[in-house]
């Protein structure tokens, strides 16, 4: 049983500035809920309540986001405004919180490593919040992931065709078709120019990883950018044993960037808002 999900929540939100320089990207909202919510919702849904948060220095009101606000519940409780409070009450209540801080960023490698010792020796989910996926009448994408590793006890990346000329915004990989969506993975790079790009799957922020991926992340010298790259660590993986890579089933938002990000907001404002 996979009970945990790491999300690296330590980056600065740069394409964001200046709402991102007191204010974590991770709390920007879509509508009326932080970013960082819908992926915790999503993992709490795919049955992994214990989260786990890789922060950085400014990043405090992602801790208080998971937490009682005392004079907030006492100023609404018994009021029409009640209502406001049920999503994150519900989220509250399932899930569990821990937190521990990556002092340097140097890259996704690095910051799940640095929750090493949040998560031992068991697999885990991790989500990267800034791909908002929402899939309103079907299993969410963790959960579809999670189904899987049941079946083939193995890391698991979840990827999209994306277009060539974004193909060096992303991990991609290179696979075996086994059918219904699934790849074995045999080739993996990190944001390769078009021409270098091994297919034109790329990889987004969801990902079931096996515990011996922190042994492999600290033999993982630093790759693209300087930066310690799961990418990196992952093809290690997948050829030693085996990664598989999944086409998912649903909708995924980049809200790394502001289109992407306007979008999802029109989308959840279009399709959502207002049903829970
Ligand atoms: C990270 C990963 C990359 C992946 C992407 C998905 O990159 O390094 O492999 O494709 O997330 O969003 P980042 O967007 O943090 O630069």
């Amino acid at each position: 049983m996979i009970r945990k999900c790491l999300f690296p929540v330590a980056g600065y939100g740069t394409r964001f500035l200046p709402a991102t320089k007191s204010m974590p990207k991770e709390m920007l909202p879509v509508v009326n809920k932080p970013l960082v919510q819908y992926g915790v919702e999503e993992a709490i849904d795919a049955g992994l309540k214990q989260i786990a948060f890789v922060t950085g220095r400014g990043k405090r009101a992602i801790a208080d986001h998971f937490d009682i606000s005392y004079e907030l519940e006492h100023q609404i409780a018994g009021t029409s405004k009640e209502k406001y409070l049920t999503s994150i009450r519900n989220v509250l209540n399932k899930g569990t919180f821990m937190m521990t801080r990556q002092r340097e960023m140097k890259g996704l490698g690095h910051a799940v490593l640095t929750a090493e010792s949040l998560i031992g020796n068991e697999a885990f989910g991790v989500i990267l919040s800034d791909d908002l996926c929402l899939n309103k009448d079907d299993d969410g994408v963790l959960k579809q992931m999670v189904k899987l590793y049941n079946q083939f006890r193995c890391s698991i990346v979840a990827i999209q065709e994306v277009p060539m000329d974004e193909i060096d915004k992303y991990g991609v990989i290179a696979g075996d078709d086994m059918g219904n969506g699934l790849f074995r993975v045999s080739d993996m790079v990190e944001k390769p120019a078009p021409a270098d790009a091994p297919s034109n799957y790329a990889v987004i922020g969801r990902y079931i990883l096996t515990p011996d991926i922190f042994d492999i992340i600290r033999a993982t010298p630093p790759g693209k950018n300087g930066e310690i790259q799961l990418t990196d660590a992952l093809l290690t993986q997948a050829k030693a044993g085996c990664v598989l890579a999944y086409k998912f089933r649903g909708r995924r938002f980049d809200c790394g960037s502001v289109p992407g990000f306007i979008e999802a907001t029109n989308f959840v404002y279009e399709n959502i808002y207002g049903e829970e």
